[in-house]
């Protein structure tokens, strides 16, 4: 198979593009990355270089070439119940104390397939009983978007679940869905899922008791990292909750926002 070299020149246009549309932070260490994962697009176009791929990119209409860019270039890695010490602080100390009046609203910013947005909504749906909730899913990416709007995974991806979850809340495929599982559609329901970037205004999404922000602030740097903190702030009810990756800081930039315990924080 012909194998594409990227030059220098070629990864700053790329960087540039994709710091721009989406505050991702690309070191010189990931041209390895970049060059294999959008190689594919210049077989699928006949291109020579990365120079005519991202001029083509660049051409096209945002929710074209240069959204399956984007696809390409983000990191989606995720999987259920990541970090269950979060999930531990939920079911121990918010959702026992929690006092709200409405619905229980919590946010996946940047949810990936899904894996975390179901993870939450399993606990919800066990811990407040009849109590109203529901949970909004967003990301940039809108092919892990729509993987996460299924709800459909592989059963060698389901390792997090606990057991009396997964007899509750997921369905094990048969027949030509074999090594498979759906999540019920009971949960399904309750969980929406859309496009926002957090680069970007994040327009009308209303305000949450909890936001989960985990395994994406790495990506960005300090001054997009405030950015994004700061508008997220403002989405959110006083005394809710942020949840962010455990390798990942918030140091220096917490304006409006105390620490619980590493990772966790509330809104003054
Ligand atoms: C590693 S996944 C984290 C998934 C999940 N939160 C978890 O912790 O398992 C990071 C996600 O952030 C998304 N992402 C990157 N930049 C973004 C942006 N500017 N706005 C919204 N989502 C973004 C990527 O598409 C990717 O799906």
């Amino acid at each position: 198979m012909l194998q594409f070299k990227i030059t220098d020149s070629e990864f700053k246009l790329i960087r540039d593009f994709i710091y721009d549309h989406a505050g991702i932070n690309l070191s010189d260490e990931k041209k390895t990355l970049v060059t294999s994962r959008l190689s594919k697009r210049l077989r699928h176009y006949s291109l020579n270089s990365f120079k005519e791929y991202f001029d083509l990119m660049i051409a096209s209409p945002k929710d074209g070439e240069q959204q399956v860019a984007v696809d390409l270039l983000t990191t989606n890695e995720t999987y259920f119940f990541r970090e269950p010490k979060h999930f531990a602080f939920l079911e121990k100390e918010v959702l026992p104390n929690w006092k709200g009046r409405g619905p229980l609203r919590v946010w996946s910013a940047a949810s990936s397939t899904g894996e975390e947005a179901y993870s939450i909504a399993m606990l919800l749906d066990d811990m407040l009983g009849n109590r109203p909730w529901e949970i909004f899913g967003s990301d940039i990416s809108s092919r892990v978007l729509k993987s996460a709007q299924q709800g459909h995974y592989i059963q060698n991806r389901i390792d997090g679940i606990p057991k009396e979850y997964l007899r509750k809340y997921c369905l094990k495929g048969t027949g030509d869905h074999e090594g498979t599982l759906l999540i019920d559609s009971s949960l399904r329901k309750k969980v929406r899922f859309a496009p926002v970037n957090l680069k970007r205004p994040l327009g009308n999404v209303g305000e949450f008791d909890i936001i989960f922000l985990r395994n994406v602030l790495i990506y960005f740097d300090i001054e997009t990292k405030r950015q994004i903190i700061r508008q997220l702030v403002e989405k959110m009810h006083p005394d809710g909750y942020l949840f962010i990756g455990h390798s990942e800081s918030l140091k220096g930039i917490h304006d409006g926002l105390e620490t619980v315990m590493p990772t966790v924080y509330q809104k003054i």
